[in-house]
């Protein structure tokens, strides 16, 4: 393991490691993988990433476990959400099997930088597809580099597992309902920077975002899902401008698993004072419980948690997402990757 790292205060941030690996796409095929310790890359300054935001992302982690083992998330399901968003903005599709090689490479010669069980901190998996082709018109490129990194990270949110406050803002919208809210691109984060500082300038942890329709019902988080709990129920929105979250659908299925119901619909907001718990979820939030949401255009305040304290079955999701992601609870859906 890596000496001289600060484990148990990590934050979400960018940490130089020892490798990346690379693949190109070129002639109408992906070639080798390849394995690098250069932190850049250079490319043609007519890049179709660079001008007409042809890239996309994707984000998972892995885990030290109590066992000495390693264990990756869901990463198939990362492999065909990228696969999903390829088919949107025009990318040649990388096939699974190799996506999860190069997943599997890149922890294994970054291992020491997987921070240790206890404390609780995580690898961060970045992968990256972006078109390196030049062209000047508004065309798809013909040439790609698919490369991913890792970098060991903290909470997403300050306080990691605490009640925090949010704030829904109606002047920007971060997709359109027929956009690419569905996709991981960069445009759509590029459309979230000045709502998440404006939350972030008012002392929010995080901005919410309204359907851009109607501005009725609840979208998102900039970077993660919403779910509410009430009446041993699970709500999640239904929404074409939103990500399909890889953790929401782990949650949807271990709500499942604890006798709960599911519904995924729309959400007016004003359902949120029904709410007796909600969270955003993510990869990097993992669940975020929300203490408050203000709607200040509305000058309404929905508290879901007085005491600024989780709600139990948040814990309970919780502590079940964590236990399978770091080995504790069996892995019934067949989730984790054990690295060998
Ligand atoms: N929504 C947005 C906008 C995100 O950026 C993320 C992060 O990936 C999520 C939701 C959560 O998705 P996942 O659980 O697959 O990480
Ligand atoms: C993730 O949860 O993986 C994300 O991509 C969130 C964010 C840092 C954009």
């Amino acid at each position: 393991m890596s000496e001289n790292i600060d484990w148990a205060n990590l934050s979400f941030g960018y940490m130089k490691t020892d490798y990346n690996v690379r693949c190109y796409y070129r002639n109408g095929a992906w070639g080798e993988i390849e394995l690098s310790s250069e932190e850049s890359i250079n490319m043609h300054m007519a890049a179709t990433c660079l001008h007409y935001g042809q890239e996309a992302f994707e984000g998972l982690k892995a885990f030290r476990c109590k066992d000495g083992k390693i264990r990756i998330f869901r990463m198939e399901a990362n492999a065909e959400r990228l696969q999903s968003t390829c088919r949107g903005i025009l990318m040649p599709e990388l096939p699974t099997e190799k996506f999860c090689e190069m997943i599997k490479k890149v922890v294994k010669m970054n291992e020491r930088f997987i921070p240790p069980y206890e404390s609780g901190a995580s690898l961060y998996i970045r992968p990256l597809l972006i078109g390196t082709g030049a062209q000047v018109g508004v065309r798809p490129a013909n040439e790609y580099l698919f490369v991913v990194f890792v970098t060991p990270v903290g909470p997403y949110f300050k306080g990691g597992f605490s009640a925090n406050p949010y704030v829904v803002i109606r002047e920007f919208d971060r997709s359109a309902p027929l956009g690419t809210g569905v996709y991981k691109v960069g445009g759509n984060y590029a459309a979230s920077l000045l709502a998440n500082k404006k939350a972030h300038d008012l002392g929010y942890s995080c901005e919410f975002y309204l359907d851009a329709k109607e501005k009725k019902y609840i979208d998102e988080a900039g970077a993660a899902n919403f779910f509410g709990i009430k009446n041993n129920t699970y709500i999640t929105p239904e929404s074409t401008s939103i990500l399909p979250s890889i953790t929401n659908r782990s949650l949807m299925q271990l709500a499942e698993d604890m006798g709960m119901k599911v519904e995924r619909r729309q959400i007016p907001i004003e359902e949120l004072e029904t709410m007796e718990e909600a969270g955003a979820c993510g990869t990097a939030a993992v669940i975020s419980p929300i203490a408050r949401i203000d709607d200040l255009e509305m000058n309404k305040s929905y508290v879901i948690s007085k005491d600024g304290k989780p709600g139990p079955i948040s814990k309970m999701l919780y502590d079940k997402l964590r236990g399978i992601q770091y080995g504790d609870e069996p892995d019934t859906h067949n989730w984790v990757t054990v690295l060998d």
